[in-house]
This record gives C-alpha cells, structure tokens and sequence, in this order.
C-alpha cells in the first residue's frame, strides 16, 4: 500500500488503559494513503498502560489523566483535544466510562471497539460468557459511543467462529485479529 504524508488527514486521538495492539495497528494503518486519519495523540487514564510505549516509538505525543468524570477533567482533556484540532476520539481498551457532559461536547465523534457481537455481550468478560453460554459464533463490533454503555449505532461488525477446543483466551486471539481488521476499515467508512 502507498505510504501517505499525513496531510489533509483527519487527526484523532486513540484511548488506551492497556495493552494498545489496537493503538498499534491504528498507527500502523494511519500511514497509508487509502486510509484518512492520522493518530495525533495517546491518551490514557493510568500510567500503567503498556501501549503508551507506542508514544515514544512512533514519536505521538501522550497524556495521561486519572480519568474521574469530574467536569474539571472533562474541560481539561477537551481543551488539549481542541488545541491539537482532534476531530475523532477512538477507545481502544479504555477502561473507564466517559461522562454524560464529555460524550455530549464530542457528540458523534467517539467510536469504540467491542470484542463481542453487539448487542449481544456488553459490558466486560465478553468471551467467558459466550462460551459459557454455548455459543456458536464470537466476534467484535465498532460503534460510536453514547452515553448508555456499549449501546451506540454500529458502524462495522465482524464474526469469529468458537471451535469446541477454544478456552477465553484462545477465543481472545481469534477475535483481536479481527478487531485490528475492522478497526482501521470502520474509521475509514464513516469519514469517508
Ligand atoms: C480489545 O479486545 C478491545 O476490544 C477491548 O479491549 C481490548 C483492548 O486490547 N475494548 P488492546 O489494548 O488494543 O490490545
């Protein structure tokens, strides 16, 4: 695929609290030319994230804010997106629940990545219930985020089958290696 400059790319910001494979892949996509956004900051709620590693690595700048909901924080994380002109915010792995007030400044412009089928499976341990649960089919969903949890309209889906032999982690792998195809396509369907 044909590397890309950057410019006249649409600048988001990726929210993380762990591992950041999805950060990862996003950055890594973000630098081809078919693909519109570039990743133009990290954001995480705790220090402890591994994924920020991918700041230094990439050379994106990183925040990290204790994320309390507070309306303080709120005009504090929205006033660094407003001066680094973000224009989408994709959580991928962000462990806390944005406020009301937040969800409502950056209205229609957060999306997040599920590891399950929506609507089925919201909430965590995704992959402990639908196995339990005897489930033939897993998957991952992006949607954008409103303020009722993992609720809002569905912009790109995919299925992973569950085989007898797969345990939560197994089935954890399957569907991140769906989750790091959709992702990148998602972004590039609603800003297209
Ligand atoms: C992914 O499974 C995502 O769907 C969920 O959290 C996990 C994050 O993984 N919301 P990573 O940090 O991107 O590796």
């Amino acid at each position: 695929m044909t590397k890309s400059t950057g410019l006249n790319k649409i600048k988001t910001a990726v929210f993380i609290s762990g591992k950041g494979s999805n950060l990862k892949n996003l950055i890594k996509f973000s630098k081809f030319k078919k693909y519109p956004f570039t990743v133009n900051l990290i954001f995480s709620n705790t220090n402890k994230a591994k994924g920020l590693k991918y700041s230094k690595k990439y050379k994106i700048e990183k925040k990290i804010i204790g994320y309390d909901k507070t309306i303080r924080t709120d005009k504090r994380i929205l006033r660094i997106l407003n001066q680094k002109e973000i224009k989408l915010i994709c959580l991928a792995g962000f462990m806390k629940i944005l406020s009301k007030n937040f969800i409502k400044k950056f209205k229609g412009k957060i999306i997040n990545i599920h590891p399950s089928l929506l609507p089925k499976y919201k909430g965590l341990n995704t992959h402990i219930r639908a196995i339990r649960n005897k489930e033939k089919f897993a998957g991952c969903t992006v949607h954008y985020v409103t303020s009722k949890l993992d609720s809002g309209k569905i912009i790109l889906q995919k299925k992973v089958e569950i085989s007898k032999k797969d345990d939560h982690y197994s089935l954890a792998k399957k569907v991140l290696k769906k989750e790091h195809l959709i992702y990148p396509a998602a972004i590039k369907k609603i800003l297209n």
